[in-house]
């Protein structure tokens, strides 16, 4: 995305109005910069600001690197931080979650609502054997019972696996037999652009390959359901599940290092990563940087686009918004339906004052002009993000004047399933140059490295890595030590790999220049070459494939695949006699039917040959590059072009 990074109107810095200032929680950036320079002076001075049930020994312990271990001794329970404490005191009432959808219902769950509905929950699952350390994986739509059943798990200690519901039955079953649940909460179905999409039975296809599952919670979201005549014996509607269970659950003495979480996301390779994280310093780290970069107030509503699938809905949708005790709103539907003015419709009924999204979804809904953006109003928009990918200038200047009225400030928060937390962003207060996601936070501390893992200086072009640990960095791959130490700490010793490029300026503000790996970004969704390569592989009549990312100026990069086929295969033919379609669309289809609904396919072309090494392996960079018609670069190892 370097092209579109560069720096438009004479270079402009957007100052931020002194409105913004006036309220900041931090209004002397450089100062709290400074102040995160001694990483353990800092985080343990933010740690203070959550309710310990004991305090730490230990802030860090480096003595097993890359293994760090934050507050170290100390005992603290997420669900007990973000909803129990704020029934003591004057946020009793105040409405936690709000959900809105597409066709305009709305759930408004005050803090005690939620308190005894996670409590219901946690001990429905303690009733059904699940205790501290066990796993719960959930195949959930954006609603208030996927928010109730996180909390529960951490309440109790259980480790929750939260898969995105636009993935596979193959997909799911793959994450639960990695972490061997025993129990699957999921939903009938999901709405979606004035449809329900079924999710019950891609779960019934998944768990039949999961042996470790025991029991499946079935929530009757869009109402399928009329009695539970039609599930089976170890299946059971939620709200039975909670029907005269107690309300009141005492939280778990969790360990600050005890497992929060796992999410699985994509790597180089075809299997999927199970990215761990752990309660306390997760949770210091999502509570700091929600409440410093978008100036979190006790009359803010906060809206985050992302789906708890993916790790800005766990920490910013919903867990960094209940710590602060702050109202957060949960969407259910698309950007676009019933119009392209949904968002905006909700932005004005609710008067949401701080909003949070992805650029592709900006690209998207700009390509409707004013049309719909112009009949509301925005007024109540204070602060903005962005999150994903690079945002564009064009992108970035249409949220700034249109979403933000020229007046909200654009927080480009940089970060990764594996950091947790936000990494590099403004702060209100700061400068912004539109498509640079400015400094480092204060508290962390980036190095941008050549191929030795030498800091590369100014203007150059690098590795991204992270030069010290931080309380919400990733503890580990699930159950893979080797594969963790692989894939982030051999490569640069003593330095984090993130897998993105990167460029510091002379001001000192980071400019990312898209990922080094294999790894795509789809709408600001992450998937792995190789898995879309495996998917095509899989089908008879393909021999072999190539994928890679393309340029594309709505939704970042598409999804570019070469495919080499069988004897006697043509694209443009069926598959075999009688189908209806060509072979073509049957291979969409059975690529979708493998990952997902995720996996878009762009551009899918035939090809006689693709680019290897003398060693075999395909070289996806130089198919990249003749994409782009960029220079090829060192092509010495090429075998054949
Ligand atoms: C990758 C991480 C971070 C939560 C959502 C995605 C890219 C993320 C930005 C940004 C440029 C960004 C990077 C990163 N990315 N935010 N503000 N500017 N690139 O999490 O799925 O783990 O993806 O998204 O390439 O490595 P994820």
């Amino acid at each position: 995305m370097t092209k579109n990074n560069s720096l438009k109107e004479d270079n402009k810095v957007f100052s931020p109005n002194t409105q913004v200032i006036e309220s900041a929680n931090i209004k002397d950036w450089d100062k709290e910069i400074h102040k995160g320079k001694d990483i353990e002076k800092y985080w343990s001075m933010e740690a203070e600001q959550l309710d310990w049930f004991k305090k730490w020994d230990t802030i860090l312990d480096t003595s097993e690197e890359p293994f760090y271990k934050w507050f170290v001794g100390g005992k603290i329970n997420l669900a007990y931080n973000a909803v129990d404490r704020w029934i003591e005191t004057g946020k009793r009432n105040k409405i936690a979650i709000l959900y809105a959808n597409e066709l305009g219902d709305e759930i408004k769950l005050s803090y005690f609502e939620l308190y005894r509905e996670v409590n219901k929950m946690a001990n429905a699952l303690l009733n059904l054997g699940i205790k501290k350390g066990d796993s719960v994986s959930l195949y959930l739509p954006m609603c208030p019972e996927l928010v109730i059943t996180m909390l529960a798990c951490t309440k109790i200690g259980a480790i929750h696996s939260a898969i995105y519901s636009g993935l596979s039955s193959s997909a799911v079953a793959e994450r639960v037999n990695n972490i061997e649940s025993k129990v699957v909460v999921t939903a009938d179905g999901t709405y979606r652009r004035g449809k329900v999409i079924p999710l019950k039975p891609i779960v019934d296809e998944a768990i039949e390959d999961c042996p470790t599952v025991e029991n499946v919670v079935v929530v009757n979201h869009t109402g399928k359901y009329d009695g539970d005549e039609e599930l089976k014996e170890n299946e059971i509607l939620y709200d039975k599940f909670l029907e005269g269970v107690e309300d009141s659950c005492e939280a778990e003495n969790t360990d600050a290092e005890d497992p929060l979480f796992v999410l699985y996301t994509s790597g180089s390779t075809g299997k999927p990563k199970g990215v761990l994280h752990t309660t306390g310093g997760y949770m210091v780290g999502i509570a700091t940087t929600l409440r410093n970069i978008f100036d979190i107030h006790d009359d803010d509503l906060w809206w985050s686009t992302a789906d708890a699938g993916w790790i800005t809905g766990h920490s910013y949708t919903i867990y960094a918004p209940l710590l602060l005790g702050s109202t957060t709103l949960i969407f259910e539907g698309a950007p676009d339906y019933p119009d392209p003015g949904i968002w905006w419709k909700v932005i004005e009924k609710y008067g949401v004052t701080k909003f949070y999204t992805a650029p592709t979804a900006v690209r998207h809904l700009m390509r409707y002009g004013d049309e719909y953006i112009g009949k509301y109003n925005l007024d109540s928009i204070k602060v903005l993000g962005s999150v994903g990918e690079p945002i564009n200038y064009e992108a970035w200047k249409w949220m700034y004047d249109k979403i933000g009225n020229g007046k909200a400030p654009i927080m480009d928060t940089w970060w990764q399933t594996e950091t947790g937390m936000h990494m590099i962003s403004p702060l209100p207060v700061a400068g912004l140059k539109p498509g640079s996601a400015t400094k480092p936070l204060p508290g962390v501390h980036v190095a941008v490295v050549d191929e030795e893992g030498d800091p590369v200086g100014v203007g150059k072009r690098g590795y991204l890595t992270i030069a010290k640990p931080w309380p919400s960095m990733l503890r580990g791959l699930f159950n893979d030590d080797k594969r963790y130490k692989e894939e982030y700490w051999n490569t640069f010793p003593g330095l984090f790999k993130t897998g993105d490029m990167a460029k510091i300026d002379d001001d000192g503000y980071v400019w990312i220049q898209g990922r080094s790996d294999d790894v795509l970004k789809i709408s600001g969704h992450r998937i792995g070459a190789v898995e879309v390569e495996e998917a095509f592989n899989s089908h008879p009549a393909v021999n072999e494939t190539a994928v890679i990312g393309k340029e594309d100026p709505v939704k970042g990069q598409i999804i570019k695949s070469f495919l080499i086929l069988n004897e006697g295969y043509d694209l443009d033919k069926p598959y075999e006699e009688g189908d209806e379609f060509p072979l073509l669309n049957t291979l969409k289809l059975h690529v979708r039917h493998t990952l997902g609904p995720v996996a878009v396919l762009g551009e899918t072309v035939s090809v006689d040959s693709l680019p290897k090494t003398k060693s075999g392996k395909i070289m996806r960079r130089i198919l990249k590059a003749k994409e782009e018609g960029e220079d090829l670069g060192d092509t010495s190892t090429l075998d054949d072009l």
